[in-house]
């Protein structure tokens, strides 16, 4: 196909071009559509390109994916009112609604991931239920509905459970991090504290510096807030360069916040050294750029002392808004996180007003007495010692099992692994491709391309090693690796 003719991005053309190609040739429902390998050849694209092309007209319900079988053309609706909606929006010589903006084809693939069932999941950042204390919350829950009757029957007022708030600040005491219970909002999950501290301290047009590769929801995140990201290289020990960040604000990138997740980085595991959180901190208190850190993993890491947040570097400047939560943690089902906000706490609070009102007590009450009781310190060594175990073993399985060359994390913390494939023959792999093959198979992972702008890093993937090693898990290794190695 030609290149550069106009704007449109490649796949979208040739996902036009099939898409009259079906019209035009009255090709019926249930029609085999060719397979990805012979589009690729003759449109002349990438594999990974014309795959592209398919699931963007399979998620428009145009065609449909049948396992190990390939493409086929999707029923169509039948005539009516809404047929005839539909024709007008297409209107035209274009026939086709607007391309979708990116974020939807990115949010697509990830709802395909996280909402699809997989016999072997290796693509969320979780660990398997059995490692939470799933029993104990079920005690836990049913006395406090029974004997608080107005944590479940009474309008939520506030930004949060007191005694949680108490807790979340005298946990943070442990790592001499101090927070003001006062400044605490509890949210719904940690996305939504990540949320209202983008829209605390930024506006649609900003730019907003991320570590490169950083977790794709952020990203997502970014793009529906209409926010411009820059990305700020990332190191698989170390974490953010702090030095590309500095040029950049000297270039004058007009970088309005930064957004690091410091501790047990996903996807990289990096953990910065204090140095470096020290020298992060004083940079962006010079030049007034206001630091969202999510820590999310900092409970998660594996060395003897629990890191230090880089907000524990600020003093009382206020300058970072560190957002939390329990999901990794202790119960990923019930959606408990925080944000501390420094100065922006009123702004915070604000938004949190609008945006969800107040989160639900129950399961904050639930949390602050597991923390309280000390069960959660006894949970949290045994959780670190399985998830760093599980971890290890993903990762000779990787070094194993993939094509020679590929190279893999050794992370400090947090639950994943990051691998980058070989080039085959001078050319990088796709793992959009190897997502594709997998996912017929009934195996799961989390494809690098979701982790950065455009293909920056389609030559790599993300594993879960929330799950307890077994054989199973081995030969889904193994045969991803057998995958990887055919190189498509
Ligand atoms: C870095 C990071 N922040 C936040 C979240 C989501 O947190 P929650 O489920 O509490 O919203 C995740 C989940 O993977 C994550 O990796």
């Amino acid at each position: 196909m030609d290149s550069g003719e106009h704007d449109t991005p490649l796949y979208l053309r040739l996902a036009q071009r099939l898409q009259s190609g079906i019209e035009q040739a009255a090709m019926e429902e249930g029609a085999r559509l060719p397979s990805v390998r012979t589009l690729a050849t003759q449109y002349g694209v990438s594999m990974a390109t014309a795959l592209q092309a398919l699931r963007w007209l399979e998620t428009r319900g145009q065609i449909e994916a049948r396992p190990r079988s390939g493409y086929f053309v999707a029923q169509r609706p039948r005539r009516g009112k809404r047929a005839g909606a539909a024709a007008a929006v297409k209107g035209g010589a274009g026939r086709w609604a607007k391309p979708a903006p990116e974020l939807d084809a990115q949010a697509r693939d990830h709802l395909a991931i996280a909402g699809e069932a997989a016999a072997v999941r290796l693509d969320l950042a979780s660990a398997e239920t059995s490692l939470y204390p799933v029993e104990r919350f079920g005690v836990l829950l049913r006395r406090l509905a029974y004997q608080h009757r107005d944590l479940v029957g009474s309008h939520v007022r506030g930004t949060g459970y007191p005694a949680l708030r108490a807790q979340i600040a005298r946990q943070a005491m442990r790592y001499a991090c101090e927070l003001d219970p006062d400044e605490i909002v509890v949210t719904n999950g940690c996305v939504e504290a990540l949320n209202l501290a983008l829209r605390a301290v930024a506006r649609p047009g900003d730019v907003v510096a991320v570590e490169s590769p950083t977790y794709f929801v952020l990203l997502q995140m970014l793009r529906a807030l209409e926010m411009h990201v820059h990305p700020i290289p990332s190191k698989p020990r170390t974490g953010m360069d702090v030095d590309a960040l500095r040029q950049a604000l000297d270039r004058g990138v007009p970088i309005k916040a930064v957004v690091t997740v410091a501790n047990g980085n996903n996807p990289l595991g990096s953990v910065p050294g204090d140095a470096a959180k020290r020298s992060l901190v004083k940079l962006l208190r010079e030049r007034d750029v206001p630091l969202i850190e999510d820590d999310i993993f900092g409970d998660l890491c594996f060395g003897e002392t629990r890191p230090r947040p880089v907000r524990a570097f600020d003093d009382a400047h206020g300058n970072v808004l560190l957002c939390g939560g329990f999901s990794k943690s202790l119960c990923p089902g019930l959606r408990v996180g925080w944000i501390a906000g420094g100065r922006f706490t009123e702004r915070v609070k604000a938004l949190k007003y609008t945006t969800s009102m107040a989160t639900a007590e129950l399961q904050q009450a639930a949390v602050a007495e597991l923390l309280a009781t000390g069960g959660y310190a006894l949970h949290l060594r045994r959780l670190k010692a399985a998830l760093h175990g599980q971890q290890r073993a993903l990762r000779e399985a990787v070094l194993r099992y993939f094509p020679e060359g590929t190279r893999v994390t050794d992370p400090l913390g947090g639950m994943v692994l990051w691998a980058k494939l070989p080039e085959v023959e001078g050319r990088s792999r796709s793992t959009r491709v190897l997502f594709e093959q997998a996912r017929t198979e009934g195996i799961s992972f989390t494809p690098g391309h979701l982790f950065g702008e455009g293909d920056a890093f389609d030559d790599c993937l993300r594993l879960n090693a929330g799950n307890r090693w077994t054989s199973e898990l081995q030969a889904a290794v193994r045969r991803l690796g057998e995958l990887a190695a055919r190189g498509e």
